[in-house]
């Protein structure tokens, strides 16, 4: 095979989480210092990052048709060098570059600090491997923030040591650790240099998040938030994803009183079922978790609630399904992701094969529980009609004119107006749609 040529352009792919996203800006600025330019599109790139995730079947397959198509729609004089980078190059990576002869570098979520040498190193004809897991963190070798839009992730915490009998995240991303203080403050502060306004804090159980601040002090999330909260030019403050059990009583006390801090929560339950709950190793049950809304609510009673299901998990009955669907009735969500349970190789509840519950059934139950999350989505949205909210400026609408920005409670709001992606508008909500609302301006 040819050698590929040093790469002048790069094209970064990012699947899966947010956290994935924020991995792959940082990969973006990582190759941008090193002088590269990034293109529009994976074609036209001489270095296509795919920026993967394994949360789900057929992970692998979709990175190879995704490479089959790139070298085959290629603008570039040859074929373009192939980094895969994320959660699947950890969990598969090397098994996948022995298949694949296209694929030149297989980096991981913990070592792509390191993706300039690798570039170097597969120009000049060896391809490079590294799922090293490292003891210095990436964080101390990535160049300053350079994101130019008005909302940003910021990974604050990486990795789980929950387990959950279904998830690959601890294997993919490694033990929980939260970055220092002062590293989070200085990248919030280099944000907000460079024009954003809202801050969403990530992490795969986020609300695990701790630290010591200047004076030394032991914080927990709730204390970085408010530290945030004093800092000139954020206006808004968000975190996910968090888990049931990390809500302390000052985290749910920060949505109280912190004015910066949105009034939205993605903390997924997975199952109403606790039989079910403890088969997936969740340690909490449906009643802790109603226990923890009803102190969120208490604190913030207009607080928009978004969440995770799982359905057909092995062994889930009809009456196991049916506490899922009374606990969302309850509960009652702005927005909400569901998924069929994918067994996921190395993982314990792959193994529990005897208990698998038929494809047909997870669709139908699926269905079911789509259903009741989008009625109760369109019906938070007419919830909010009348109301009139800040809504920050992100990008153009379909329409001349029209903007799209987003409400306190994550909605997506579509206005007419003439002010530029960055700006916060006052605007009153008129009318709700399924998934978003329209909004007018009043300043
Ligand atoms: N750390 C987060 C979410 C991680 S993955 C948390 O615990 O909430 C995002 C979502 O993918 C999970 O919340 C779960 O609903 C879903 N998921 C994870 N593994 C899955 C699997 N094997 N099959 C189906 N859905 C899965
Ligand atoms: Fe996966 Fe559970 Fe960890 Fe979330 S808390 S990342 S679902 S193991
Ligand atoms: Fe996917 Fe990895 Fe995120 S598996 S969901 S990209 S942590």
């Amino acid at each position: 095979m040819n050698k590929p040529a040093a790469p002048r352009t790069f094209h970064v792919k990012s699947f899966g989480c947010q956290m994935n996203a924020y991995d792959g800006e940082r990969m973006g600025e990582l190759l941008a210092a090193e002088g590269m330019t990034a293109t529009a599109s994976a074609e036209d790139a001489d270095l296509v990052v795919l920026n993967t995730c394994h949360i789900r079947e057929k992970a692998a397959e979709k990175v190879y048709s995704d490479i089959g198509r790139i070298v085959k729609k290629t603008r570039a004089r040859e074929k373009p060098m192939i980094a895969v980078a994320g959660c699947v190059a950890q969990a598969e990576g090397p098994e996948m570059a022995a298949r694949a002869k296209a694929i030149d570098i297989v980096v991981g979520p913990q070592a792509y600090h390191r993706l300039p040498q690798m570039v170097a190193a597969a120009a000049n004809g060896a391809r490079a491997f590294d799922t090293d897991m490292p003891a210095i963190s990436k964080f101390d070798s990535l160049p300053k923030r350079i994101h130019r839009r008005p909302s940003a992730f910021l990974t604050v915490q990486e990795g789980c040591d929950k387990f959950c009998t279904y998830c690959v995240v601890p294997y993919t991303r490694g033990a929980e650790i939260s970055r220092p203080w002062a590293q989070v403050m200085d990248e919030a502060r280099a944000l907000i240099d460079a024009g954003a306004r809202e801050i969403t804090l990530l992490g795969q159980n986020v609300n695990a998040w701790t630290g010591d601040d200047e004076a030394g002090r032991t914080q927990g999330l709730d204390g970085l938030i408010r530290a945030l909260d004093r800092l000139p030019g954020l206006d808004r403050i968000r975190y996910t994803t968090s888990h049931p059990n990390d809500m302390t009583d000052g985290l749910i006390a920060a949505h109280a009183d912190v004015e910066k801090l949105m009034p939205f929560l993605h903390l997924p339950v997975q199952a109403g079922s606790d039989r079910i709950l403890k088969a997936m190793n969740r340690s909490h049950t449906a009643d802790s978790y109603r226990r923890v809304i009803d102190r969120v609510r208490k604190a913030r009673p207009d607080i928009a609630i978004s969440g995770d299901f799982i359905v057909g998990f092995p062994g889930e009955t009809d009456a196991d399904f049916e506490d899922t669907l009374s606990l969302v009735a309850e509960i009652g969500h702005a927005q909400a992701f569901s998924f069929k349970y994918s067994p996921r190789p190395g993982t314990p509840a792959a193994t529990m094969t005897d208990a698998f519950v038929a494809e047909e059934v997870m669709d139908e139950r699926l269905q079911r529980l789509q259903s009741l999350l989008a009625t109760q989505q369109h019906a938070f949205n007419a919830g909010t009609v009348g109301k009139t909210v800040d809504v920050l400026l992100e990008r153009p609408g379909k329409k001349p004119g029209q903007m799209i920005g987003k409400s306190p409670w994550l909605q997506s709001v579509v206005v007419e107006t003439a002010e530029p992606a960055g700006a916060m508008i006052r605007a009153e909500i008129v009318h709700a749609g399924p998934v978003s609302v329209n909004g007018v301006a009043t300043s």
